[in-house]
């Protein structure tokens, strides 16, 4: 950032012209925060553009394993800023040498927990994407290291922040939808038929593919794993319900106050897709094409769906989100479309709010980094504090350990165990591939 900018930012924040940012001391509102990416592809970007707006962020460094996202991003950050961040292929060694303050980890699920417990033994503050964890203990070891080493640690649910969100929220805790008995949560996309098999590949130059699977299995290499695919390999993702799912499962907790289930049985399966293919020439995705999952709270059941066929051409509001069903009507909490509460009986009003959305991509991280900034400087937790998010990220990591085991378990949310059942244990974590040590 030139210095002309970043001093203009900083005298329109004294002047309480900013993007609304809190008061805070003055000392800490003219501290510019040495800030790193860890997994540059097309989230981290979408978020370093958030904090190189907030114009109180030094970009100092860019981290990824692939050398083509690594340029990518750093000709995005020339067209916003002056700053010239180092590039890495490590994390490790960027955190050593840049000691940056502030680190956002936006990699493939399964890098989240390492990339967020050494940056915060490193001293910075995370900003990580969600789902937190691709295993629950591995989220469990998350919140303490980030309790442990004092930092404040928000995840990317940016929903939280959203204001369509906020009023939604506001609308049912007040009660306008009356007592809510039922949620289904959903997102419905696609049309595809059966998946042929890609060919595996030797990766591509500028790819260290060994250290992208990192403490994974190392699978075969093919485009549709990277980027952005990983996915839909349950190796490296949890599929559409670890993906979406936490965003509208979350949004189930923090409305309705919430903390965990007692009971979760999932179902699913690829009867569209077809059965999962790994030999040494091709491969498949490995994620469910649709699942059900149902959530047992006192006094509410959540359950969740998602198709990757048929899409959502039947009803009329958009293909994701929530329904919460009340004894006065139904509300949709969505996306794109906002929300809508749909009374019961005759001759009542819809009522009905649009979303205020960023780009690219229609999202609120403006919202979400603003909210992290001010926790970082006022020492209270973010709105998306790193406990809640791992409770959140728990509901779609025990929907698939449900759907992998082919049964219902019953979930100690305080000690987080499945109480009396070592084979559904067994699945709170997983082996690391070497030298990779799995986090406690
Ligand atoms: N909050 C949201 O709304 C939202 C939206 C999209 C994506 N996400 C999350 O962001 C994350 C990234 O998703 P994406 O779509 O940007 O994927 P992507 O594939 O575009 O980007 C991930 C990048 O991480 C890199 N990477 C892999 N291992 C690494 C390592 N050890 N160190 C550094 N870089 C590494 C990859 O090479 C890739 O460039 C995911 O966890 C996803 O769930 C969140």
């Amino acid at each position: 950032m030139s210095i002309d900018r970043r001093l203009f930012l900083k005298s329109a924040i004294a002047t309480g012209l900013a993007l609304g940012f809190p008061a805070v001391a003055t000392a800490q509102r003219d501290k510019v925060y040495r800030t790193a990416l860890i997994g540059s592809g097309w989230w981290g970007t979408n978020i370093l553009r958030e904090a190189a707006a907030s114009g109180r962020c030094k970009i100092v460094a860019l981290v990824d394993v692939d050398r083509r996202q690594l340029d990518k991003c750093a000709a995005e950050v020339a067209k916003w800023v002056s700053d010239q961040p180092k590039l890495y292929e490590d994390y490790r060694e960027m955190l050593e040498k840049e000691k940056p303050a502030i680190a956002i980890v936006a990699t493939p699920d399964h890098w989240h927990p390492l990339a967020m417990i050494d940056a915060v033994k490193a001293g910075a503050h995370v900003y990580v994407e969600k789902p937190i964890s691709h295993t629950i203990i591995e989220g469990r070891a998350m919140v303490k290291a980030a309790r442990e080493a004092h930092r404040v640690v928000q995840a990317g649910t940016h929903r939280r922040v959203s204001p369509h969100n906020v009023s939604g929220r506001k609308f049912l805790q007040e009660g306008k939808a009356g007592k809510i008995g039922m949620v289904r949560c959903f997102v419905l996309y696609g049309g595809d038929g059966p998946e042929q098999p890609r060919k595996n590949v030797e990766p591509p130059k500028g790819l260290n593919w060994d250290l992208w699977c990192g403490p994974a299995p190392l699978r075969p290499f093919n485009g549709g794993m990277h980027p952005k695919g990983f996915r839909s390999y349950l190796d490296y993702g949890n599929g559409t319900l670890g993906d979406w799912g936490v965003h509208w499962l979350d949004q189930v907790l923090w409305i309705m106050e919430r903390q965990w289930p007692k009971t979760v049985y999932s179902t699913g399966g690829r009867p569209i897709k077809g059965k999962p293919i790994l030999t040494d020439a091709e491969q498949t995705t490995d994620a469910p094409d649709h699942q059900v999952a149902t959530y047992e709270f006192d006094d509410l059941t959540v359950t969740w769906e998602h198709r990757q066929f048929a899409g959502n051409p039947a009803e009329k509001t958009e293909s994701v989100g929530c329904f919460f069903y009340g004894t006065k009507g139904t509300f949709h909490m969505g996306w794109q479309k906002g929300w809508t509460f749909y009374p019961l009986g005759r001759g009542g009003q819809e009522i009905h709010e649009e979303p205020k959305l960023n780009q690219p991509d229609d999202q609120n991280i403006k919202e979400l980094w603003s909210d992290f900034l001010s926790a970082i400087e006022t020492g209270r937790r973010p709105i998306s504090d790193i406990e809640e998010i791992h409770r959140s990220t728990n509901l779609s990591l025990l929907g698939m350990l449900s759907y992998k085991l082919g049964r219902s378990v019953r979930w100690d949310g305080e000690k987080e165990v499945c109480v009396g059942d070592s084979q559904a244990n067994a699945l709170l974590r997983r082996e690391y591939r070497k030298p990779w040590v799995y986090p406690t």
